[in-house]
């Protein structure tokens, strides 16, 4: 393989990525894009749909472009202007009250996904997924992209999707779509709240994984989506004292419970259990409450007390009634940062962690979307024998380049700059690869070095991570797409 410069290699990607038979078109307008670019004798299974998480990433570097991308005949478009037709399509396939009478789902709900036949939308809340999953983080991302849609377009005068604002204004209907969502999220139910308790595979992993209960990725995105969510509602609006509340409850409770570093593993290794009624009090070296009844001997020691560097730490994987996953997951991690959610020191225990550990968490290829993998018997039980994530592939361990761009921007936001000088090496030695293996939807391997045993080619969040992490490391300011946190002016 030649060796090529970085300016090259974005401009390859961006040769890639703007090619209209990657777009999704309806009534003459494109939408979005396909997860996948797959020849038409392969079996494509759904990748021929527009995922709303796989365009967030193509969402993303459509709006720091702003160019006019090559429409599928012939015509300009606005790269832009398709984010906006995105926003807005999803928005009109939301589940209405109305809607949900006549379907088995909640009022409030976006799709993973949708296609278009004979120019017209067929949206997929999961009914049509394998194994019927429910996609809890698509209004999420959804409002993390609305914001970074809004935010690129304000800073300079683009023109808004006249369906979302009018002017700079959110249109009622966008204000009632996120009071849809707000019933949803935060309507009272069976689980103790702060968090929201989801069934498995409900987000980015979207197969048996041991993620149902209160995992990190969606608890994290949910963090972001109700920043979000904020902001774009009046100040009077009744939500905003329980989008408040709530904020701060999800906050305390992630950076606390879910934080594990080598203080609090001594801690847990020490733990008393069957503390019936304790009262919690703040917990110091000498004594600490074992709220979720943890059994020390559930929690892999060995693996964790030679892992984890003195001076580092993450947020584990999931928690609940004698139940911490330990397993390092890279959205609620990264998210966690980019989010605002963990205070700085901890943010950057976190970008420490990966830059210690980066044979372990990046190989190869930049990144692994969890760490280790499940093998053996837990593998069997926890998976149910899933052949596509056996040991050290797919979700359980392999490696995912769309991931590049949300270590990228949580690197940055850190202010990490050995991460980010040796994120710049990696990039080149991925992006070569990725380019030879014609952009593959993720690796196996313990260090990621195997094309995903049924991984598609051109995969457009694949060709965006990668992109989107040079964007962002060329032009840090464009970190304000996705900064979490003031009002919008
Ligand atoms: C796989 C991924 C999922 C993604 C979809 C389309 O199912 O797990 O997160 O949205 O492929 O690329």
């Amino acid at each position: 393989m030649v060796a090529l410069s970085w300016h090259r290699l974005k401009e390859i990607a961006w040769q890639e990525l703007n090619q209209p038979k990657y777009l999704v078109y309806c009534k003459g307008e494109p939408l979005g894009t396909k997860a996948a670019d797959v020849p038409p004798e392969a079996s494509s299974v759904n990748y021929d749909q527009c995922f709303v998480r796989d365009f967030v990433p193509v969402a993303l570097v459509y709006l720091i472009k702003n160019q006019d991308i090559e429409g599928l005949n012939g015509e300009a478009v606005s790269s832009r202007a398709v984010v906006g037709n995105f926003l807005a399509t999803i928005l009109k396939l939301q589940i209405t009250p109305e809607l949900a009478k006549h379907m088995e789902r909640s009022p409030g709900m976006m799709p993973a996904s949708f296609k278009v036949e004979n120019d017209t939308l067929k949206p997929d809340y999961g009914e049509r997924a394998i194994a019927q999953v429910t996609p809890v983080d698509s209004c999420l991302w959804w409002l993390i992209l609305l914001q970074a849609y809004y935010r690129a377009c304000t800073q300079d005068s683009t023109a808004l999707h006249t369906d979302l604002f009018d002017g700079t204004e959110p249109q009622p209907k966008l204000r009632r779509a996120i009071r849809l969502i707000l019933s949803l999220y935060l309507s009272h139910r069976f689980d103790a709240e702060p968090m929201i308790l989801v069934p498995d595979g409900a987000c980015m992993i979207d197969r048996r994984m041991g993620l149902n209960g209160y995992p990190l990725e969606i608890q994290t995105l949910f963090y972001a989506g109700l920043q979000v969510a904020r902001q774009f509602l009046k100040p009077e609006e009744p939500y905003q004292a329980r989008i408040s509340h709530r904020l701060g409850r999800l906050q305390r409770q992630l950076c606390e419970d879910y934080w594990l570093d080598l203080r609090r593993l001594r801690v847990l290794y020490q733990a008393q259990s069957e503390q019936y009624d304790a009262s919690p009090s703040a917990d110091t070296e000498d004594h600490f409450f074992n709220k979720y009844n943890l059994y020390p001997e559930s929690i892999p020691y060995e693996h964790l007390i030679q892992w984890l560097p003195e001076k580092a730490g993450y947020l584990v994987g999931n928690l609940g009634p004698s139940h911490l996953d330990c397993r390092f997951f890279a959205i609620g991690n990264l998210m966690g940062v980019v989010s605002n959610l963990l205070p700085p020191a901890q943010a950057r225990s976190i970008m420490d962690l990966i830059y210690l550990r980066h044979a372990d968490l990046l190989g190869e290829m930049p990144m692994k979307v969890c760490y280790p993998a499940l093998e053996g018997i837990e593998w069997q039980l926890v998976t149910g024998c899933d052949p596509k994530n056996k040991p050290w592939s797919y979700h359980n361990g392999g490696s995912w380049p769309m991931l590049t761009w949300m270590l990228a921007a949580a690197a940055l936001k850190v202010k990490h700059p050995s991460l980010t000088e040796q994120l710049r090496e990696d990039i080149m030695k991925a992006g070569q690869r990725l380019i030879h293996d014609r952009w593959p939807e993720y690796y196996d391997g313990g260090n990621g070095r195997l094309i995903g045993r049924m991984a598609r080619r051109y995969q457009t969040w694949s060709i965006a991570g990668i992109l989107l992490a040079q964007e962002l490391l060329d032009r840090p300011q464009n970190l304000a797409l996705i900064h979490f946190g003031e009002p919008l002016s």
